[in-house]
């Protein structure tokens, strides 16, 4: 079980003593939302930000591309230090080279899904990801309701890894709190992102912690009903 705080949560005015928190946290990944202004409405950070935060944060770095033309972003975002990156299954044509240059690049290779999206979108590309990051809200900002309508595709994605024998993760991503977080453990997810449950705890740590043993509770459950 991975919890993701997403720096988008953060206060931008202290980007490094945030990072440093999410470090300090315990949390395995930290998660970073590259919005173009494009693929949806809102801006957020370029890679100039994730290359000075990097030295804060001692572990993982998933950067989440909600970009129009993430190309021209994969190498700057390796220069600045993701470990991996996601692109959307959105993109259509663009996603097999870009999938293809991820790794090239030596990075973890994540596809995205938004919520008005099929989960069939995302099945010819399983054997080539490393994360499956299913979005648990309409992208572009932080802070909004969970669409419990997104848990199948979970299901759907846990059922796919199973029958395939493959090792992906499962990726949420979008209002995850302990109780939504559970939900998506149950149905299969081990990757939570969380930003505002998480950043706008004062003791992040509790919150991390508080949200690891509440999903690993809920997993465990979830195998004895099997
Ligand atoms: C939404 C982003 C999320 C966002 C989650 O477009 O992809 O990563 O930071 O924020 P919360 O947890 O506040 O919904
Ligand atoms: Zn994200």
């Amino acid at each position: 079980m991975i919890i993701a705080p997403s720096l988008l949560a953060s206060d931008f005015g202290r980007f490094a003593h945030e990072a440093d928190r999410a470090d300090r946290s315990g949390a395995e990944w930290l998660h970073l939302d590259i919005m173009d202004g494009q693929f949806v409405p809102n801006i957020s950070f370029g890679p100039a930000v994730v290359e000075a935060v990097r030295p804060h944060f001692s572990r993982y770095c998933d950067v989440h591309l909600m970009c129009e033309k993430p190309e021209i972003l994969l190498q700057p975002f390796t220069k600045a230090g993701a470990d991996g990156m996601t692109i959307h299954v959105e993109l259509g044509a663009q996603v097999t080279p870009l999938l293809w240059k991820i790794r090239s690049l030596g990075r973890r290779v994540g596809l995205g899904v938004n919520p008005p999206t099929n989960i069939n979108e995302v099945r010819p590309y399983l054997a080539q990801i490393d994360v499956l990051l299913i979005m648990t809200v309409n992208p572009g900002f932080g802070g909004q309701s969970f669409i419990h309508e997104c848990v199948p595709k979970v299901q759907q994605a846990a059922a796919w890894r199973r029958e395939l024998g493959l090792k992906y993760h499962i990726e949420v991503d979008g209002g995850i709190n302990v109780e939504t977080a559970c939900e998506c453990a149950r149905a299969g997810a081990d990757v939570f992102v969380s930003g505002t449950a998480l950043f706008h705890q004062r003791n992040l740590g509790a919150a991390v912690r508080k949200m690891r043993s509440a999903v690993l509770n809920a997993h465990t459950e979830s195998l004895f009903q099997l």
